[in-house]
């Protein structure tokens, strides 16, 4: 099997471990399962399953995923049962999960870029043949309907779309998708919303479910970003019964169950998603109050505001590829973030600024006294 290197992967990768300021993480200030019981205080019952997690008989648990964590995540739509749903190891097996169940050589599949990689080098490597539509800075990076209804077919298998986008951090607004589920169910096509920032919104409110709007909707999402819990590695999968029923096959030959004490955890996260909400959209509103202060002190950049989840593009004006500026703050100054090449976004850097926010102004008074270099 080809498939291309993943840019973005490769990249955190190599400098993640080593950074001294990192300004490429995506997750919202990641927690602790002690953190975890903090927010919970009060519902002894899941104080009581979290002590005994130690005494739990580790089996391969409910295969299609833990009936609470289940649950949980159907909570999160406004209507989808328990058979829509199945765990898988974050939202990159989600994907990989649903992308492997449906596509197959001579399908065409329509990529929003920039976005993860994932959504367009998967189906090229199973043998599809995949359409680019390009998000464009000076549009706000709202997708163009006109251009994608010029761009599909009665060979469109699926849309690959991701909102809130990373790295963009915009919306595809309402009246937007309205157009987007018309055209693909003139063609009737898939359509595969990554919903991993989902509810990760600037303003009140948050973007309603691809699966609550379109009947060959997908909806990939995980406790990654927006309940920081990356370290379970736990995601689903939700769509139409018949896919599922397809997709569950193909899961039984690449993971069985997911870990049992990630799916327990991920359970009562959900359970209390309230308070956890709270939290990080509190910490990702207040964050991009001094990122937008930073950005506007800062001649040398530039950016379209992001909505909404945990990451903006950041426009410079130095000539340099962004490869070679991302390097050089590396290793001049252990700051990091990710090049826009990753994205095929020319001159710009991905930031990811919902961490702790002192660690972000550090990391940002550094990125600034370098840019001062080039005044
Ligand atoms: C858009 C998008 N989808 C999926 C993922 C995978 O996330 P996870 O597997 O941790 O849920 C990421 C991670 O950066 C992402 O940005």
């Amino acid at each position: 099997m080809k498939i291309e290197k993943f840019g973005v992967e490769y990249w955190m990768d190599r400098y993640e471990t080593t950074c001294r300021y990192n300004l490429a993480e995506t997750c919202v200030d990641s927690i602790s399962v002690n953190q975890l019981k903090e927010l919970v205080a009060g519902d002894e019952e899941a104080l009581k399953t979290l002590e005994s997690l130690t005494t739990l008989r580790l089996s391969y648990g409910e295969i299609p995923g833990n009936l609470d964590f289940r649950k949980g995540v159907a909570s999160l739509y406004r209507n989808v049962s328990l058979e829509n749903i199945l765990s898988t190891n974050g939202a990159i097996g989600a994907n990989f999960l649903a992308l492997y169940t449906l596509v197959e050589p001579m399908d065409e599949v329509v990529a929003v870029v920039p976005t993860y990689q994932q959504h367009y080098s998967l189906p090229q490597s199973l043998g599809g043949t995949v359409k680019y539509l390009h998000l464009r800075r000076e549009e706000d990076f709202v997708p163009d309907t006109r251009r994608l209804r010029e761009m599909v077919s009665d060979r469109t298998r699926v849309i690959c779309l991701n909102t809130p986008n990373n790295p963009t951090g915009q919306l595809i607004p309402d009246e937007v998708m309205t157009e987007i589920i018309e055209i693909a169910r003139e063609c009737d096509a898939y359509i595969l919303s990554d919903e991993v920032y989902r509810h990760l919104n600037q303003e009140e409110g948050y973007v309603p479910s691809i699966v609550d709007r379109y009947e060959k909707g997908i909806s990939t999402g995980s406790m990654s970003k927006v309940f920081s819990m990356a370290g379970l590695r736990l995601g689903w999968m939700v769509g139409p019964l018949e896919l599922m029923k397809r997709a569950y096959n193909v899961r039984h030959y690449n993971m069985i169950s997911c870990g049992m004490i990630d799916e327990v955890i991920g359970g009562i996260a959900l359970k209390h998603q309230e308070k956890i909400l709270r939290r990080n959209l509190g910490i990702i509103r207040e964050n991009l109050k001094i990122l937008d202060d930073f950005v506007a002190g800062e001649p040398h950049l530039d950016y379209v505001r992001p909505q909404g989840g945990t990451t903006a593009l950041l426009y410079y004006d130095m000539p340099l590829s962004s490869t070679e500026l991302c390097t050089l703050l590396m290793e001049e100054e252990g700051i990091m973030l990710v090049p826009g090449d990753c994205f095929d976004m020319g001159r710009s850097m991905r930031i990811g600024y919902a961490f702790n926010p002192l660690e972000l102004k550090t990391g940002l008074a550094k990125l600034s006294e370098f840019l001062r270099r080039y005044d």
